[in-house]
């Protein structure tokens, strides 16, 4: 597909400090910033490159999302799918930025260079019958490294009109649906992964989480525990593993609210003709196996508050 990538993305909080503190903890690497005391704290991932910008708002917010894709052919056209959809654009030689209607996040379609991983195999696993692990101690009891994520996988949004969200990202930008929850929220991809974006519905558009790739299960639980050796507070749900992009889970919060998740072994659709968008409700299109979601997952607590926010600006 002509995108290939989520790039970046910016985030609104009331307390640029404290956010930035837990997503350094989070394992994400700060990028230095040049004198003075910065208004904006950057960071960046493994594979990603830079990916996350946290910046002040007066509530909780994405503010803007970036999008990856190879050349300006792929600019042309998301412009030309955005006027169909009477949204305005605003061109440059190297990005189209548009606002989505629904959320009112600004989305920046960019050129910018695919995400090269370095190829990590699965750990050896023994099982019945396989001996995959001659004479040695699993590779994760030894690790002494600090998590650090690949890459910024997805982000999910509360949108108030979810339709609208849905359209501008599927008919303007270019995204592909992957799987739905019926009457409620669609996953949609911009790369092989199976979801770099879920719009769900909600009465107040906001930052539901964001979403970042580890390595394999034990990062994702190595990632959590020293989350959470530092603060207790910050556990949100976990561990599990998703029916709806396969992935195992871990969600934590941020001091602002958001969620941010450590996640592995995502499904990846690389043949579009060999893929099948399935339609899923119940519990299942939350998750397949874990403990079960806390209420504040669903919604989270500080909605009521973000509602009166939104209404009264
Ligand atoms: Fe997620």
């Amino acid at each position: 597909m002509p995108l290939h990538r989520l790039t970046r993305i910016t985030m609104g909080v009331p307390d640029v400090r404290s956010t930035a503190a837990y997503y350094g903890d989070f394992g994400l690497t700060r990028v230095t910033a040049t004198g003075g005391t910065p208004d904006v704290e950057r960071f960046s991932t493994v594979d990603g490159g830079e990916q996350l910008a946290i910046t002040h708002a007066p509530r909780r917010r994405l503010l803007d999302l970036g999008v990856g894709v190879d050349d300006s052919d792929d600019l042309d056209r998301v412009a030309r799918a955005m006027a169909r959809l009477e949204v305005e654009t605003v061109r440059s030689a190297t990005a189209v930025e548009a606002v989505d209607p629904g959320t009112h996040i600004r989305v920046r379609v960019e050129i910018a260079p695919r995400v090269e991983s370095r190829p990590t195999p699965a750990p050896a696993y023994n099982a019945p019958g396989v001996i995959a692990r001659e004479n040695a101690r699993a590779d994760a009891v030894t690790r002494g490294t600090r998590v650090r994520p690949r890459k910024l996988g997805h982000v999910v949004l509360g949108s108030a009109d979810q339709e609208a969200t849905q359209r501008f990202f599927t008919e303007g930008v270019g995204f592909k649906v992957s799987d739905t929850v019926k009457d409620l929220a669609a996953f949609m991809r911009c790369s092989t992964d199976h979801h770099n974006l879920l719009v769900q519905r909600a009465p107040v558009t906001f930052l539901h989480h964001t979403s970042w790739q580890v390595d394999d299960v034990d990062e994702v639980g190595r990632g959590a525990a020293e989350m959470l050796e530092a603060d207790p507070e910050r556990h949100v749900w976990g561990l599990g593993r998703h029916a709806i992009g396969s992935n195992f889970f871990w969600y934590l919060k941020d001091p602002a609210g958001n969620f941010s998740e450590y996640y592995a072994d995502i499904d990846c659709i690389v043949d579009d003709a060999l893929w099948t968008p399935g339609v899923w409700e119940g519990a299942r299109s939350l998750y397949q196996w874990g403990p079960p979601p806390p209420p504040s997952f669903l919604a989270p607590e500080d909605l009521a508050g973000l509602m009166t926010g939104s209404h009264s600006s």
